[in-house]
């Protein structure tokens, strides 16, 4: 399977390809006009049966987590559309919301009217600001067109959009966090249960997916559940966006059937820089489980990447090349987990601030083999204990790479420093990739 799938990155050559004319030109806004002619239920039915699982991580069934609304509440519903994106490597939602905001108005206006909500919010982060422009526009052109505000293109059905911007917190992607902050409060998560499906946003039934989940809904009610079904692995379906970044020739998004090998997506991309073999890399992300070249051949689907010791995550490919110390890029994404930790609940709060500490340490090379026990006992009093999966996924990392590169450490305290020349390992070094 070396075939790309373009669907949601079709019109990204196109330099016009963010304005709603231009999405029209392609055929864009047909779903709508067709979802609107069929019963809501029928269309939750096609997401359903298509398999369509959260592209924000965890892969839970979109179709499923629809069908949780109680089907009858005095209030309102409510979809909420999670473009936080602030995992480290994650890089698919804003160059999808950049190049083709209309794909994500188009999926919210069907998305809404399936779970029959007349109001619905992108949590964008503030960060960005040209996607949020790009996003505000493309807002405003399906409003003047009519495929959002009242009347919905005469069905009767209306809809109100609004792009919010958060304050830059990775913390505000996790799902309930992301509720608190669009209601105005400090970004931290809430007990679940009540689960947003039943009590989310102002205490209403709510939906929340994420950019790509929505963004694929109108191609599935345009072609068909079995359409989308057809592509991808047995429990995986469809295709999604795998992003390729850090030491590789051709760094960019693969849109590819799920189920697709790193080994084959890198053929596509060139390889690994001239000159260089890989070392490791993440299959979704930081807060995934590092793989190594041993690991090339893993059909990239929610199942065999589990099976592997990892997880598929947000298809953040980050690879890394034999220049790169190991203990140092762990050093890094253990920094950012410190920063970003909310503080609600004491095993994420201590335990990312001793990771920071202790790696700061072992990376200088003053450290002896009993502290990597210690960081994995450390990583025993986080996993499975913390709050919500922000502290869980820190210890993805630490875990992995003391299992998969314990000799690589222990040279650290042997030479009493990093053996590693750290200008080769960027990827401007050399003349650079990009
Ligand atoms: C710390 C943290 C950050 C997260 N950031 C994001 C994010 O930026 N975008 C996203 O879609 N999901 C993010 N998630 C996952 C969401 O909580 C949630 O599962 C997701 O938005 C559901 O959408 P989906 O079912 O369409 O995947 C994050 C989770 C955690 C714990
Ligand atoms: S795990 Fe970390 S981010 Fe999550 S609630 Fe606890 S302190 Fe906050």
């Amino acid at each position: 399977m070396t075939t790309l799938t373009p669907i949601l990155t079709r019109n990204w050559d196109q330099p016009d390809s963010f304005t709603r004319v231009a999405y029209e030109r392609e055929g864009g806004y047909q779903a709508l006009r067709t979802a609107l002619g069929m019963e809501p239920d029928a269309i939750v039915q096609a997401v359903k049966d298509s398999g369509l699982r959260g592209r924000g991580g965890a892969g839970f069934p979109t179709g499923m987590k629809w069908g949780f609304l109680p089907p009858a509440s005095p209030n309102p519903r409510y979809l909420v559309v999670n473009a936080d994106e602030s995992e480290p490597g994650t890089c698919k939602d804003i160059p999808l919301m950049m190049a083709n905001p209309h794909v994500l108005v188009e999926g919210i206006v069907i998305s809404s009217f399936a779970i029959k909500s007349n109001h619905a919010f992108i949590y964008v982060r503030g960060e960005v600001l040209h996607v949020v422009r790009r996003l505000q526009q493309a807002v405003a052109e399906a409003y003047e067109a009519g495929y959002l505000g009242r009347n919905i293109l005469g069905s009767g059905f209306d809809l109100d959009l609004v792009v919010h911007t958060g304050a830059g917190a990775y913390i505000c992607g996790e799902e309930t966090a992301l509720l608190d902050s669009l209601e105005g409060f400090r970004g931290q998560p809430r007990l679940k249960p009540p689960f947003p499906a039943v009590a989310g946003l102002y205490g209403g039934p709510t939906v929340i997916n994420n950019v790509e989940s929505i963004a694929s809904v109108p191609s599935i009610v345009q072609n068909g559940s079995d359409w989308f079904a057809a592509m991808g692995t047995e429990k995986s379906q469809g295709y999604g966006i795998f992003s390729l970044s850090g030491h590789v020739t051709r760094p960019g998004q693969y849109e590819a059937p799920l189920g697709i090998t790193l080994r084959e997506l890198l053929e596509m991309a060139g390889g690994v820089r001239a000159g260089h073999r890989l070392k490791f890399w993440t299959p979704g992300g930081s807060s995934t489980p590092i793989f190594t070249d041993e690991h090339l051949d893993v059909p990239l689907d929610f199942e065999s990447v589990g099976a592997a010791g990892s997880m598929l995550g947000t298809r953040a490919l980050q690879i890394f090349d034999e220049t790169t110390c190991v203990v140092r890029a762990v050093l890094r994404w253990s920094e950012f987990y410190a920063h970003e930790s909310c503080g609600k609940c004491t095993p994420c709060r201590e335990g990312t601030y001793w990771y920071k500490q202790m790696l700061k340490r072992l990376e200088a090379g003053q450290g002896e083999e009993a502290d990597l026990e210690t960081l994995l006992d450390l990583s025993d009093n986080i996993l499975g204990r913390s709050f919500c999966a922000l502290g869980d996924g820190a210890t993805s990392p630490v875990v992995s790479s003391i299992k998969l590169f314990r000799d690589e450490y222990l040279k650290h305290f042997e030479q009493g420093g990093c053996p590693f020349d750290h200008a080769k390992s960027t990827v401007w070094a050399e003349g650079g990739s990009r």
